[in-house]
C-alpha cells in the first residue's frame, strides 16, 4: 500500500517483542495488545495500540479478529542448490553418519557437483518454490547462502541467482566458504581472500561472509584469515560453528564481532559463556537436530546465560530439508526448550540482528510493515502448530503477498 495510509483493525491480539536484539530473559518480554489496531503508511508502521485509541479518518482494513505478529525472519538458509540428497538420506537412515558421507566425497560435495553444473536461470527456477514455501510459512525476510560452488564461477552464479530473486523476495545474500578442495587448500584459502571476496564485495553480491569451521571443513586459523579479509572489504561475518565438534569457531566469532555463530549443537558451557558475554547472536537450527538425529543446540542454557538466540530453518538438501520457518520456530520450543515467547523473539528481532538489520522484526513505529495474520485469535497457535500452517496472511511492506 505504498503511498497510502491504512488502519489495520479487528486484531484479537497484536503481539511483538521489543525493537532490536533481545538477550536472556528479555527474550520473554512480549507486548500483547488485545483488540488492537495498527497504522501503516508507505510500507512503514506509524502507530500501534488498542483499537479504541486509534487515529480516525483513515481507510480501514479488517483483519478478521485474528492474532497478528511480525513477519518471521529466517537468518540461515542454503535455499539455492541443484540435484538432491535422497541417496544420502537413505544411507544415513541405515546408519552411515553425515560426516562419513562427506568424507567419502558425498554429502555437501555431491550438491557441489550438481550445483556447479547448473546455470543461473536453472538455479533461480529451483530456488523460487523453496522461497515461496518459506514465505507462505511466515518468513518475510530470508538469508540465502552460496557454498555449493565447485569453483568461484559457480559461487558467483549462486549469488547472481539470489540477486535475481531479490526482485520477488526480501533476501539477504551471504558468501559461504563451505568445504575446502581435497588438494591445494592453502592456495584455495589465498584465492578466497585475494580473488573471490574482493570480487564479491566489488559487485555487492553478498552482505556477509560465512565459514564452515569444522574438522571436515576449515580450521580456526583458515577461518580467521578468511573472515579478517571479509571485514577489510566491509563485509559482515558469520560462522557455522560447533556443529559436530567445538574446535574454536564460536570463540573466533565472538572475538571478531561476528553477527552470528550458527549451529552450536556441540557447544559446551565455555562456548555458551563466550556468547553470553558477546554481541554475537547464537543462531540455532532445530531442523538439523530433527533430520540428522543429533543432539539439540543448548537453546535453554544460552538464554539462561544471557545470550541473544535466533532460530533458522537451515533449509538445505543434506542436513535440514525444512521448508517452513514456522516449523523451525515450533521445533525450537520442543527440541531446544525455548518458551513460545522466546521462540517468537528468536525468529523476529533476534533473527534480524543476526543479519545486521534493525528496521524489522517488531510491530512498532518506524519498523517495516512486515506482519502475519494467523487463522487463530490466539498467537500461541504459531509455536503450537505442527504439520499445517497456522499463518493465514503474509504482509510485506504493507502489501498482502
Ligand atoms: O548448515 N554444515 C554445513 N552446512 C550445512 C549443510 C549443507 C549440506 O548438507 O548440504 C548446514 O548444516
Ligand atoms: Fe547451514
Amino acid at each position: 500500500m505504498t503511498g497510502t495510509e491504512t488502519l489495520f483493525t479487528n486484531i484479537s491480539q497484536l503481539v511483538t517483542p521489543g525493537v532490536g536484539m533481545q538477550r536472556g530473559a528479555a527474550m520473554r518480554d512480549l507486548n500483547v495488545i488485545s483488540d488492537a489496531a495498527m497504522l501503516v503508511r508507505d510500507g512503514v508502521i506509524r502507530w500501534v495500540g488498542p483499537r479504541a485509541g486509534a487515529p480516525g479518518n483513515v481507510p480501514e482494513h479488517d483483519l478478521g479478529g485474528v492474532a497478528v505478529m511480525p513477519g518471521l525472519i529466517d537468518p540461515h538458509t542454503h535455499a539455492v542448490w541443484a540435484g538432491d540428497r535422497l541417496a544420502d538420506f537413505e544411507a544415513r537412515i541405515s546408519g552411515v553418519p553425515y560426516e562419513e558421507i562427506l568424507a567419502r566425497g558425498g554429502g555437501i560435495r555431491s550438491s557441489m557437483r550438481a550445483t556447479g553444473a547448473a546455470g543461473v536461470e536453472e538455479l533461480v527456477a529451483l530456488a523460487r518454490p523453496r522461497l515461496e514455501a518459506l514465505r507462505t510459512s511466515g518468513a518475510t525476510t530470508v538469508e540465502v547462502k552460496s557454498g555449493y560452488g565447485l569453483d568461484f564461477d559457480a559461487e558467483l552464479r549462486m549469488l547472481r541467482a539470489v540477486r535475481a530473486l531479490q526482485a520477488e523476495f526480501q533476501l539477504v545474500p551471504t558468501l559461504l566458504i563451505h568445504v575446502p578442495p581435497t588438494g591445494g587448500r592453502a592456495e584455495y584459502v589465498q584465492a578466497v581472500c585475494y580473488d573471490l571476496i574482493p570480487g564479491v564485495a566489488r559487485e555487492h553480491l553478498a552482505a556477509a561472509v560465512d565459514v564452515f569451521t569444522e574438522r571436515e571443513a576449515f580450521t580456526v586459523q583458515e577461518s580467521r584469515a578468511i573472515l579478517q579479509v571479509a571485514r577489510t572489504h566491509g563485509l559482515q561475518t558469520k560462522l557455522h560453528a560447533d556443529q559436530f565438534h567445538a574446535i574454536g569457531g564460536t570463540e573466533l566469532g565472538c572475538e571478531l564481532g561476528a553477527l552470528s555463530v550458527d549451529h552450536l549443537e556441540a557447544s559446551d558451557p565455555s562456548q555458551i559463556a563466550a556468547l553470553a558475554a558477546s554481541n554475537t547472536v547464537a543462531t540455532i537450527l532445530p531442523g538439523v537436530t530433527l533430520h540428522l538425529g543429533l543432539p539439540a543446540a543448548p537453546g535453554r542454557a544460552l538464554i539462561d546465560a544471557g545470550a541473544a538466540v535466533a532460530v533458522g530453518t537451515d533449509l538445505n538438501p543434506g542436513s535440514s530439508p525444512v521448508f517452513s520457518t514456522q516449523l523451525a520456530l515450533a521445533l525450537a520450543v520442543r527440541l531446544c526448550r525455548l518458551t513460545p515467547s522466546e521462540a517468537l523473539t528468536a525468529c523476529t528481532v533476534n533473527a534480524a540482528a543476526a543479519l545486521g538489520l534493525s528496521d524489522r522484526g517488531a510491530l512498532a513505529p518506524g519498523q517495516r510493515a512486515d506482519f502475519l495474520a494467523l487463522h487463530s485469535a490466539d498467537w500461541r497457535d504459531l509455536p503450537y502448530t505442527l504439520g499445517a500452517s497456522p499463518v493465514r496472511q503474509v504482509w510485506v511492506g504493507g502489501n498482502h503477498v
